[in-house]
């Protein structure tokens, strides 16, 4: 028997072997990093990021089995202003989805450090290293702490990953198969917040086809009970020859008790960022318009970005893919 995979499979496969790693067993812990990079500070930005590995593996070495990682994205504008070679095709500004109180907003952020590890202070202490590193080549817009909460629950009480892609999935959704930016990836986050008040008031039952899963068992409702503008079911999304279209999420929950301020930190990666801004459209314009996503009648986006996620090998060695400004 020939075991062995086809050629354009294993090709696929080893992309990953180049990417940086956005592939993750579902994190424990993340502190998602907005930065926006100072006006003339763009060559510092660009050196720093090249010391990027180098930090995470002097934090994360120490203790291995608790799996520090960081991915690093740089947004639109910030590139063109930190490289002026090649671009990748698809790297735009995050575009505004939706309208009245359903809005999918953007908001500023040139460089993303999505940092994650099984225990939270390694993650701390890697965004502690990574702002004394950039130190006044940027300026941080948002810090969020992550945290795992239950059984991989999300803070309306609802399992939230199921349904991410795994392994030939995984790889073939998340990464650019070929070309210059080979294993580089798109990714979209949001940082949305719940009312959990209106939330908790809501029955468990309406709150599940809100969602299109059930709460406790974390089971997908059956098709004719599933409701086309649950959750789920605005985020099924099909190319012309009929295979479905995917995303790679690793959300988590955050919050603060006392502020009454908490919610789900979205982070989307994907191989072209037209994928999570059609599943946005679904969402908050509707198919068809006005049939909306019913989660966001419980939570709002309160910040909204799109970063290139170039191949692992782009942050040491820029200069192999595009032209740093100096
Ligand atoms: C308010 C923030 C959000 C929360 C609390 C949330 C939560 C969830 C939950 C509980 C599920 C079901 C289990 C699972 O498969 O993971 C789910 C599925 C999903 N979500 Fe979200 N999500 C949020 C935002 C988003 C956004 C902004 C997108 C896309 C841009 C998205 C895309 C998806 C996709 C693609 C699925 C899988 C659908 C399927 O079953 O095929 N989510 N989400």
């Amino acid at each position: 028997m020939n075991t062995a995979l086809p050629p354009q499979k294993l090709e696929a496969l080893l992309v990953e072997d180049v990417a940086q790693l956005v592939l993750a067993p579902p994190a424990k812990a993340s502190v998602f990093l907005t930065v926006t990079v100072n006006p003339g500070k763009e060559s510092e930005a660009v050196e720093a990021l090249g010391d990027v590995p180098g930090l995470k593996r002097g934090v994360g070495f120490r203790v291995p089995e608790n799996d520090l990682s960081c991915v690093v994205g740089i947004g639109s504008d910030a590139w063109d202003r930190m490289y002026t070679g090649a671009r990748p095709d698809q790297l735009h500004p995050f575009p505004v989805i939706g309208s009245g109180s359903r809005v999918a907003v953007a908001t500023p952020g040139d460089l993303l450090f999505h940092i994650r590890a099984t225990r939270f202070d390694m993650c701390f202490s890697l965004a502690q290293h990574l702002l004394e590193r950039f130190g006044d080549a940027v300026t941080p817009v948002d810090e969020t702490h992550g945290f795992r909460s239950w059984d991989e629950r999300d803070l309306l009480g609802f399992v939230d990953g199921t349904e991410n892609p795994e392994r030939f999935e995984a790889v073939a959704s998340a990464f650019i198969p070929q070309g210059p930016w080979r294993g580089g990836s798109y990714v979209v986050t949001q940082k949305y917040l719940h009312d959990l008040d209106k939330w908790n008031a809501t029955s468990v039952e309406e709150q599940e086809n809100v969602i299109g899963r059930s709460k406790l068992s974390d089971i997908e409702q059956p098709d004719g009970v599933q409701r086309s503008n649950s959750h789920v079911g605005a985020n099924q999304l099909f190319a012309e020859d009929g295979s479905q279209l995917q995303i790679v999420r690793d959300n988590l929950p955050f919050g603060n008790a006392s502020a009454k301020e908490f919610g789900t930190y979205f982070i989307g990666y994907a191989n072209d960022p037209r994928v999570t801004e059609h599943m946005l459209e679904q969402m908050f314009i509707g198919k068809p318009e006005g049939n909306y996503d019913l989660i966001l009648d419980f939570s709002t986006a309160v910040t909204g970005n799109l970063y290139f996620v170039p191949p692992a090998d782009f942050l040491e060695n820029p200069e192999e893919f595009t032209t740093p400004a100096s």
